[in-house]
């Protein structure tokens, strides 16, 4: 069906593994999603949007125990990371799948035995190369670096040689449907230039693929073969039906079956636009509508993954600007289909011209004038202006734009059209000059207008932004005196001059702040560089290696805010000996007069750093908290200043 005409809407996007805190890469595609449904949500559809945790497998089994824990326990807390990361980013996500599920478990047994049972899966033996961090069985072609040693193609790392016995599916039948579909629906696959990749990918010919594995004891079994896992990737793309109802609610899978887009990262196309409709095919379910490979962000010119030590941190970011200009940059900066470069000055830039100039003087001025001019009442409108019409066309015009991008995923057009409409806003406001208007007692009528005008523009644009930026297309949605929710507000309906404000305009706070760059990597000099890369398992120290270390007990007897910073506090310590100076990051936690008097741990014989122009010769010891935050462990009992920590 043409998905304009359909009442419903389901969105999905990739279930991520667990071996890896969230980072910018996961934090795009679920934002792209919820971009996405919020919008088809004004247009009037009922949405479903799918998001979870991919729990199972060599991979996780394998992360899990370097660090020494179940891999459930791992998933628990990997899960509580990525549910309030979305939390934080304003994602309306309705179900959050994990594949340890018990009825995602049973879906995925049920679904793996009627394909059995339909002869498209055998029994037989995997000889080959496995990569643990893509969950992927090497294509033959790929050429041995030396014997017995294959290098991933897609990851670059080295990938194991297996010989197993296990079940096959039969994707080699699927070759000519798969073939036939892409003919039938060219827009299965987008970006198009992705979808030419996977069919020259299919005409190369499909080998049948091992869906299970009998060394990987984290998965789910195979019904009545237990010493067989299923394939991680099997499981894992089963949860699309699994979390709309497959084998659990009837109603619900039938309401939003088939799924409208798969919103996935380039890096794992293949195993959704072959191998997911194959199985699919083979199970005689209705496919879905599109699978859309978007780009990466990259740093440094590669792709930003935990494994590379290169990503960054969204918490970094999110506390210091808030969510809504994490979700702007990343959607107005490239379109999805391409990749981008993740720079804080290309980040700090966008959001001082677009939010905090644009935008944010647009809103300040508009309601300032109202309040000062009509004592915060909406000005009534007054005769109409030649200048007015003009402004309501463009919005017109703007209405069928926006909602022909964000209906083709194009965003950050739809972004572009909306600052070309704010600038020719402020445009309107800089020529009509209402602050000399506002002079002449007989311009009245004229001011009224023009403010009107303005307001009604404005209200339109905190509408189109709202699937971008929730939050602050609410505020000034409120700021304007409306009384509803703008997801109250259909789309369809919306036109240029309903703007009737149910109280008067109370006085607007700045909604986006400006940040000066150099400010920013001076208080976080580790978002500079994305995460310092951790080696997998921590190397051990002998006891004399410890030993090397000057741990003692200090006490602080001044400190005082670094000026121009605002994490840091230098601090004067008596070590026992002597004195010493130091700078710590720990302005967020601590005001610096609650510090004095306090005894604390600090290593006394590391090299002096100059930080901010200060001299720090120890380093206190803190705990860090994962949005960067420090808390330092005190001395409850008394202690003598200098004493030895060991
Ligand atoms: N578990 C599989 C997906 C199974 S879906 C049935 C997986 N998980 S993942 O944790 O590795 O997440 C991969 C997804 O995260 C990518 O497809 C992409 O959507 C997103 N990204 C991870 N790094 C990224 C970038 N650097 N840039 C943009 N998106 C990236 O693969």
């Amino acid at each position: 069906m043409d998905e304009r005409h359909k009442k419903t809407f389901y969105i999905t996007t990739p279930i991520y593994y667990v071996n890896d805190v969230p980072h910018i890469g996961h934090a795009y595609t679920t934002i792209i999603a919820d971009a996405i449904s919020r919008y088809k949500k004004l247009d009037g559809k009922k949405v479903f949007f799918l998001t979870g945790t991919d729990e199972h497998g060599q991979k996780i089994e394998k992360s899990a125990q370097e660090k020494g824990m179940e891999p459930i326990e791992l998933a628990d807390r990997v899960v509580k990371r990525f549910k309030s990361l979305w939390k934080k980013l304003n994602i309306s996500y309705d179900y959050f799948i994990r594949t340890t599920e018990k009825r995602h478990e049973k879906g995925v047994q049920e679904l793996f035995q009627n394909l059995k049972e339909k002869g498209d899966i055998y029994k037989g033996e995997y000889k080959g190369y496995y990569c643990v961090s893509c969950e992927n069985f090497l294509s033959e072609d790929v050429p041995l670096e030396k014997e017995g040693h294959k290098i991933c193609p897609d990851c670059g790392k080295e990938a194991g040689k297996v010989s197993e016995k296990c079940y096959f599916f039969r994707l080699s039948a699927y070759q000519d449907k798969l073939l036939e579909l892409y003919e039938k629906k060219p827009l299965f696959v987008r970006p198009q230039s992705r979808m030419n990749e996977i069919r020259s990918f299919v005409e190369k010919g499909l080998k049948d693929l091992s869906i299970t594995r009998s060394t990987v004891k984290w998965g789910i079994s195979v019904p009545d073969d237990p010493e067989q896992s299923i394939y991680v990737w099997f499981d894992a793309l089963n949860n699309y039906l699994t979390g709309i109802g497959y084998g659990w609610n009837k109603d619900l899978y039938q309401s939003f079956w088939p799924p409208d887009i798969h919103m996935i990262g380039k890096d794992i196309l293949r195993f959704h636009a072959v191998y997911w409709p194959a199985f699919l095919m083979a199970g005689d379910f209705p496919l879905p509508q599109t699978v859309y490979g978007h780009g990466w962000w990259l740093k440094d010119k590669t792709k930003m993954s935990k494994s590379k030590g290169n990503v960054l941190d969204p918490h970094i970011i999110l506390k210091r600007f808030g969510t809504d200009p994490l979700r702007y940059f990343l959607l107005r900066e490239i379109p999805i289909g391409l990749d981008g470069n993740f720079s804080h000055e290309g980040f700090i830039h966008r959001c001082n011209s677009d939010l905090a100039n644009d935008l944010g003087n647009l809103v300040q001025r508009t309601l300032t004038m109202i309040r000062k001019y009509f004592d915060g009442n909406i000005p009534t409108l007054g005769e109409e202006l030649s200048d007015d019409i003009s402004l309501r066309k463009r919005f017109d015009a703007l209405k069928s734009r926006v909602a022909d991008f964000y209906d083709n995923h194009s965003i950050n057009k739809a972004l572009e059209e909306i600052w070309t409409y704010i600038n020719s806003v402020n445009k309107y406001l800089a020529d009509s000059e209402p602050w000399s208007l506002a002079k002449d007692e007989t311009q009245k009528e004229r001011l009224a207008r023009i403010l009107y005008q303005t307001a009604c523009a404005l209200r339109g644009i905190s509408y189109f932004l709202y699937p971008v930026m929730p939050e602050s297309a609410q505020k000034i949605w409120d700021f304007l005196g409306e009384e509803t929710k703008i997801e109250q507000a259909s789309l369809p309906d919306l036109k240029f001059e309903d703007y009737k404000a149910y109280r008067e305009i109370l006085k607007p706070e700045p909604i986006f702040p400006r940040v000066d760059l150099k400010d920013f990597l001076k208080d976080e000099p580790k978002a500079a560089q994305g995460e310092p890369k951790k080696e997998g398992k921590m190397s051990q120290i002998s006891f004399n290696e410890f030993k090397k270390m000057d741990l003692r007990v200090a006490e602080i007897l001044s400190a005082e805010k670094v000026e121009g910073t605002r994490k840091l506090v230098k601090l004067e310590a008596d070590i026992g000996d002597e004195k010493r100076q130091m700078v710590a990051g720990i302005a967020d936690t601590y005001e610096p007069e609650e510090l004095v008097g306090k005894k604390l741990v600090v290593i006394a014989n590391l090299e002096p750093a100059t930080i901010h122009g200060i001299e720090s010769q120890a380093m206190l010891l803190a705990g860090v908290k994962e949005d960067g935050t420090a808390v330092i462990p005190f001395f409850v009992e008394d202690i003598p200043t200098g004493s030895k920590v060991q």
